[in-house]
C-alpha cells in the first residue's frame, strides 16, 4: 500500500492561523505587536526567497517584519554592528541571521552575538543549553515543526527507534535531543547517524521513524527504508534549478506509512515554528 503523505503546507497553515489569531490577542491586550528583524547579507537567490517567504509569513501572523538587506561586501564588524542595533532596539522582539553568510564572516561569532532573549532560531549555546535539558525557551525551528509532522501523521514515537541522519547543529544535533527527550512527542529511542556511519543502511532499515538531513540529494534508497516506516525528508538540495529532498520519494512511498514530500514538507513547518518563537520573544519581553 501507497504511504500517505504528509501534507506540511496545510499542517504549517493551520499552526500559522493559531499564531496569528494569538499574536493579534497579544497585540490587543498589551499594545505591543511582535516585531522579527530578519538580516539577508550577500545575493544567494535561494537565501532572497527563504527570507522572503517568512516575511510574508510574518505580516500574515499579525507579526511586523524588518529586512536588512546588507552587501555580498559588508564586514564581520559592519554585520555585529547591525546585530547590536537589533540587541538594543526595544520594539524588536526577534532577530534571524539568514545562513549562510558570505564565507569572509565567522558563522559563530555572529550567531553568538545575537542575545539570547531574541534568538528565534534557538543557535545561542544559551538556548541550545535550555533545549538539551528540556527547558527550552524557544524551540529549535526544524526540530520542533518534524515533531508536529510526526504527531499529525499520526506517528508513534514513544518507545520507537527513531533514526537521525545528519549531526548539523540546525537539524540533526537538536532534532536527536527532541526525540529522546521525556515529554509528548518525544521517548524515542535515538541513533543519530552521519557521513562516517558504518553499516548505514543496516542501521536505518531498523528505523520505525527516519529523519534524513544529510543534504545529498536522494540518498535515502528504498533498501534503507523499513517498510511501514515514518519517513521525513528534511533535505533541501538544488539539483538543476529544482528542489530536491534526501530521500528518493517514489520507490519509498510505495513501501512507508508515511512520508513528507520536498517541497511542501518540512520546509513550511520551519516557518511556522519561527513565527511561533517570535510571538514567544515578544510575550517573554513584556511579560
Ligand atoms: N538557513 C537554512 N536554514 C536556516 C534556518 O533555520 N535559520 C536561518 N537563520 N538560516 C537558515
Amino acid at each position: 500500500m501507497s504511504a500517505s503523505i504528509i501534507d506540511g503546507k496545510a499542517i504549517a497553515a493551520k499552526r500559522r492561523e493559531q499564531i496569528a489569531t494569538e499574536a493579534k490577542a497579544f497585540t490587543e491586550k498589551t499594545g505591543v505587536k511582535p516585531h522579527l528583524a530578519a538580516i539577508l547579507v550577500g545575493d544567494d537567490p535561494a537565501s532572497a526567497v527563504y527570507v522572503r517567504n517568512k516575511q510574508r509569513a510574518c505580516e500574515q501572523a499579525n507579526i511586523q517584519s524588518t529586512l536588512h538587506r546588507l552587501t555580498a561586501e559588508t564586514t564581520q564588524s559592519q554585520l555585529l554592528d547591525l546585530i547590536a542595533e537589533c540587541n538594543a532596539a526595544a520594539d524588536v522582539h526577534g532577530i534571524l541571521v539568514q545562513l549562510p553568510l558570505p564565507s569572509h564572516i565567522e558563522e559563530k561569532a555572529v550567531l553568538d552575538a545575537v542575545i539570547a532573549t531574541k534568538d528565534v532560531d534557538a543557535f545561542h549555546p544559551e538556548n541550545v543549553g535550555l533545549i538539551v535539558q528540556n527547558r527550552p525557551r524557544f524551540l529549535p525551528c526544524t526540530p520542533a515543526g518534524v515533531q508536529i509532522l510526526l504527531e499529525e501523521s499520526g506517528t508513534e514515537t514513544a518507545g520507537k527507534h527513531a533514526v537521525v541522519l545528519g549531526r548539523s547543529e540546525i537539524v540533526g544535533k537538536p532534532m536527536a535531543i527532541l526525540l529522546m527527550q521525556r515529554g509528548p512527542l518525544a521517548n524515542a529511542t535515538v541513533t543519530v547517524c552521519h557521513s562516517r556511519t558504518e553499516n548505514l543502511a543496516e542501521i536505518t532499515r531498523t528505523a520505525d521513524i527516519l529523519i534524513a538531513a544529510i543534504g545529498k540529494p536522494k540518498f535515502v534508497t528504498q533498501d534503507m527504508v523499513k517498510p511501514g516506516a515514518t519517513v521525513i525528508d528534511v533535505g533541501t538540495n538544488r539539483v538543476d534549478g529544482k528542489l530536491v529532498g534526501d530521500v528518493d520519494f517514489e520507490p519509498i512511498k510505495e513501501i512507508a506509512t508515511a512520508i513528507t514530500p520536498v517541497p511542501g514538507g518540512v520546509g513550511p513547518m520551519t516557518i511556522a515554528m519561527l513565527l511561533r518563537n517570535t510571538l514567544t520573544a515578544a510575550q517573554l519581553a513584556t511579560a
